[in-house]
């Protein structure tokens, strides 16, 4: 496809069917098909994803169906499985999908998963090194604690998944996140460790960012401080795609991991960016997450596209974006270790599809990429779900839980159940007028109070949801559910005609702050800025 998907006679014909859609009552579709679950649910592997609380009938997803494949969405899925530049920008391809692959991939006649496997066993290495003991500080202590500093798709991954998989760590080594230039982060999480026992990982793709370098000649002056220039050299590890600058830094040949620019930042947890992760849990945990991926690849790849996930999910959220003009999507894990995954999913869709340009430099004239935003439930529903029942903007929602749990308190799991069903329930279908007068009379409440509260009280209903179940939270299973938010994000990129791959929006801001630093540091006041720039600054500079 080329110009703009409004074009496509599946696009206009979709503009039409939502002016019927748009009066669509879930109550009444639920009420009419008593199969619907069955019919609008799918499950791959062990994860259940219910798409039936969505506003679509068959038409529905016939037509979006049908526009996918006036996308080329098939096309573009195997352009992406092998090594096709699909990152059109940056001139390469997007091959995450290889560093779970179980076959060779053949990439400029070399097999690329012989060199993932390699990058494999030395990690494995090292982490054996780590737990023994073998490989320790040059005090001749074994490491404790192992801090990462990275930041974007070299933090935010290895974070999230270390954090969800915590019950499967090790005593030993503890694991630390540190990505924010302000000091404040590295110093707190420094205030708790000693550096005979310490380990950093520098992560970064380009090794050139701005606040893991700052982090990072931080972290190796605390080191030095104790133990020498010398001494701090040997407690670093770096994962890079730019392994000449990581040595440069003074990281040993044998502790420099690297990766490949073919894979982007925010998909490379699956990398040696990966990591913290085996560290923590053990290489078998995270073979068994990258298996997982595997296993969504395969469906990604090969299902039919009206029962392929991803791709449902991804055109669940082009209708809404596009039709209802929804400009939010929430992400509502019932689940506190995956508290960090709407932070997570913000990178992937928002660096991927935050864009206004398509592959063919034409601006689009359409809506990408919502805001994700999301928490922990059941935090969010004392913090923002009111918005999500009566506020005045539709937010489609992904609800994801787990089955069983992981701790032994008796009862907390199915009160969480009970909020995860009763949630999506409430959105879907409301409380119409009649509902909320009788539950009222039922309270004996006056006549004359009931009148007043009633328009309050009453719930419109129609907020679509997709309820994601998994069995457990374990390894293989996460790793499914995170593929699936990278081939969501993908399918919606080739239907809104954009590169997932690039973010060049990130690149203005980096710029001026570099041109900026120097002034702030200069006792002569900025005046090069527009008035506002120039007067905070200026403030800064007097009251700092
Ligand atoms: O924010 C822009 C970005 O390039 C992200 O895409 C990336 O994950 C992050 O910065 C960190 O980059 P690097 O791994 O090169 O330090």
């Amino acid at each position: 496809m080329s110009g703009s998907p409004t074009r496509l006679p599946a696009w206009q014909a979709l503009q039409d069917h939502h002016r019927i859609a748009a009066g669509f009552s879930l109550r009444e579709l639920f009420a009419r098909d008593p199969r619907r679950f069955d019919k609008f649910s799918l499950q791959c592997g062990d994860i259940l994803f219910d798409y039936s609380k969505h506003l679509v009938t068959d038409e529905t997803l016939h037509l979006l169906v049908e526009l996918a494949h006036q996308c080329e969405l098939p096309g573009w899925i195997a352009r992406l499985f092998t090594g096709d530049k699909v990152n059109t920008t940056e001139g390469r391809p997007a091959l995450h999908t290889v560093l779970r692959a179980q076959e060779p991939v053949m990439l400029d006649g070399q097999n690329i998963v012989a060199e993932v496997e390699h990058m494999l066993s030395r990690m494995e290495r090292f982490c054996e090194e780590v737990w023994s003991g073998v490989r320790c500080g040059s005090a001749g202590r074994a490491f404790s604690d192992v801090v990462n500093i990275g930041i974007g798709g070299s933090d935010l991954g290895p974070m999230f998944v270390t954090e969800a998989l915590a019950s499967y760590a090790r005593p030993r080594p503890r694991l630390h996140f540190v990505s924010n230039v302000d000091g404040a982060h590295l110093a707190g999480v420094l205030q708790g460790l000693t550096p005979e026992t310490t380990l950093f990982i520098v992560a970064s793709k380009t090794f050139f960012t701005l606040e893991t370098l700052a982090n990072a000649r931080s972290a190796r002056a605390w080191l030095a401080a104790k133990l020498g220039a010398d001494g701090a050299a040997r407690h670093f590890a770096a994962v890079t795609a730019n392994p000449a600058a990581a040595r440069e830094f003074g990281v040993a040949t044998d502790a420099v991991f690297e990766f490949w620019d073919w894979v982007g930042g925010r998909y490379s947890l699956w990398s040696a960016i990966g990591l913290p992760i085996a560290l923590a849990i053990g290489m078998d945990n995270f073979n068994a997450l990258r298996s997982g991926a595997g296993e969504m690849d395969l469906h990604f790849r090969h299902a039919p596209l009206e029962r392929n996930i991803p791709v449902l999910a991804g055109l669940l959220g082009v209708w809404y974006i596009d039709f209802f003009g929804a400009a939010a999507h929430a992400v509502l894990p019932y689940d506190q270790r995956l508290k960090r995954l709407p932070e997570y999913l913000q990178q992937l869709e928002m660096e991927s599809n935050g864009k206004r340009v398509r592959r063919d430099g034409a601006e689009v004239d359409y809506a990408t990429a919502p805001v994700v935003f999301g928490a922990a439930g059941t935090n969010g529903q004392h913090a923002f779900y009111q918005l999500l029942h009566q506020g005045t903007q539709l937010i489609p929602a992904d609800f994801i839980a787990c089955c069983r749990s992981d701790h032994q308190l008796a009862g907390h799991h199915a009160l969480l159940l009970a909020n995860y069903f009763a949630q999506t329930e409430a959105l879907a279908l409301g409380k119409t007028t009649a509902e909320a007068e009788a539950e009222m009379r039922r309270r004996g409440m006056p006549e004359i109070r009931i009148a007043a509260l009633l328009p309050h009280r009453v719930f419109g209903g129609n907020r679509p949801t997709t309820s994601i179940l998994l069995p457990r939270l374990e390894p293989r299973a996460l790793g499914a559910l995170i593929a699936f938010y990278e081939h969501k994000t993908f399918a919606q990129s080739v239907i809104w005609g954009i590169n997932a791959f690039d973010q060049w929006g990130v690149e203005l801001g980096k710029q001026l702050a570099d041109r900026l630093l120097p002034e702030l540091e200069g006792v002569a006041p900025a005046s090069s800025h527009d008035a506002s720039t120039n007067g905070l600054i200026n403030h800064f500079k007097t009251h700092r």
